[in-house]
């Protein structure tokens, strides 16, 4: 039966979503990405068109976070393979290899980025080309993985706080900056804004380098989400003034036991939150998790240079000659975190065992 309603009810068309914002992207040539240093104050694009620029790039965080670094290696496997094919078609496999090892270690921490760019390699034998296809296509299986963990750690959030605005605390940048698009943890404080849920995002500046007050805020800014910024050394405190309901971090590479290495100040933020019985999640894809690893002591912590710490933005705020421990990342032991959401799966590492029925759905590691 037709009603009056149905009359007047607008043709439903396909329309497509419109495509992702990217951090990065192929033109002409070469690899662009979104200059990470600049930003807060200027959005600008870095052409990156040699495997020692790639490099670079990586190491001075211009571009950064595990699945961003990854695809950039991916694609300084292919700037390698396109300058080592000569005019026959015959690609110099060692000579790229060569390239793909110094690529890989551009940065340790973050198992993504030695994963992408094995990933590579076999497309090898195909030519230049084939690289490239690969690595296009590992964007586009990035963007939807990263948008399956984003809506299902959403749901988890959900299921675990059904009512009311909800604030959530975040660590570091895990957005689309860090990623091709959409974003991890980030992803989803982006999706539990647009379902309505979101009351306030408390976002840590996270020292030295400030990815949450400079590239969080900065993404939080452009998506209209409510949000607070607070020194690092004010989360445990506003955990335990009940100012957060849930902490949402990123991980750069997780052992099979759930240990999860993150940005710097991570753990500490695990520990308050276990304190006062705030839950922790941890959303990353199976790509950064390294199941040849027993558990988080086998994790390799980058450590940076002393002047991130004594001469912040350029500024010196030490004495000359000060001593400084500078880790990028730090290891939270998995008894730490209440929940690890990947694309498949959702890992609560010290949960009991789950139920018969629950366990396809719930993984012990
Ligand atoms: O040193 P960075 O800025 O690359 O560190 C990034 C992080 O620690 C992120 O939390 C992690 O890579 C996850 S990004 C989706």
């Amino acid at each position: 039966m037709t009603t009056h309603a149905d009359h007047h009810r607008r043709p439903t068309v396909d329309v497509p979503p419109p495509p992702p914002a990217t951090s990065l992207r192929w033109a002409e040539g070469a690899l662009e990405v979104i200059d990470q240093r600049e930003l807060p104050h200027r959005l600008s694009w870095l052409r990156l068109r040699t495997v020692d620029e790639v490099i670079a790039a990586i190491r001075s965080l211009a571009v950064r976070g595990a699945p961003a670094i990854g695809l950039a290696g991916a694609f300084g496997v292919v700037l390698s393979a396109r300058r080592h094919t000569r005019a026959d078609g015959r690609t110099d496999e060692a000579a790229v290899r060569a390239d793909a090892d110094r690529l890989a270690a551009a940065r340790p921490t973050a198992v993504n980025l030695a994963r992408a760019v094995s990933r590579m390699l076999p497309h090898l034998s195909h030519g230049p080309d084939a690289v490239l296809l690969a690595a296009l296509a590992a964007v586009e299986e990035d963007v939807a993985v990263n948008r399956r963990c984003a809506r299902r750690a959403a749901d988890l959030v959900e299921e675990m706080l059904p009512i009311g605005g909800l604030r959530i605390l975040t660590h570091c940048n895990t957005g689309r900056l860090a990623t091709a698009a959409v974003g991890t943890a980030l992803g989803a404080v982006l999706e539990l804004a647009g379902r309505g849920r979101i009351a306030e995002v408390l976002v840590d500046e996270t020292r030295p380098l400030f990815q949450g007050s400079r590239l969080t805020a900065w993404e939080l800014e452009e998506a209209g989400v409510p949000y607070r910024l607070l020194p690092d050394s004010a989360a445990a405190s506003a955990l335990a003034g009940g100012l957060a309901d849930c902490v949402l971090v990123g991980a750069d590479r997780i052992a099979a036991n759930g240990d999860t290495a993150n940005k710097i100040g991570t753990y500490g933020l695990a520990l308050a939150a276990a304190r006062h019985d705030v839950p922790f999640l941890v959303v990353a894809p199976e790509s950064s998790w390294d199941h040849t690893l027993p558990d988080g002591s086998g994790i390799e912590v980058e450590e940076r240079g002393a002047d991130e710490v004594t001469s912040p933005g350029g500024r010196r705020v030490a004495p000359a000659g000060a001593r400084v421990f500078n880790p990028a990342f730090d290891v939270t032991p998995h008894r730490f975190v209440t929940a690890l959401v990947s694309e498949e799966r959702l890992v609560r590492p010290g949960a009991p065992a789950p139920a018969p029925h629950e366990r396809e759905a719930v993984t012990r590691p």
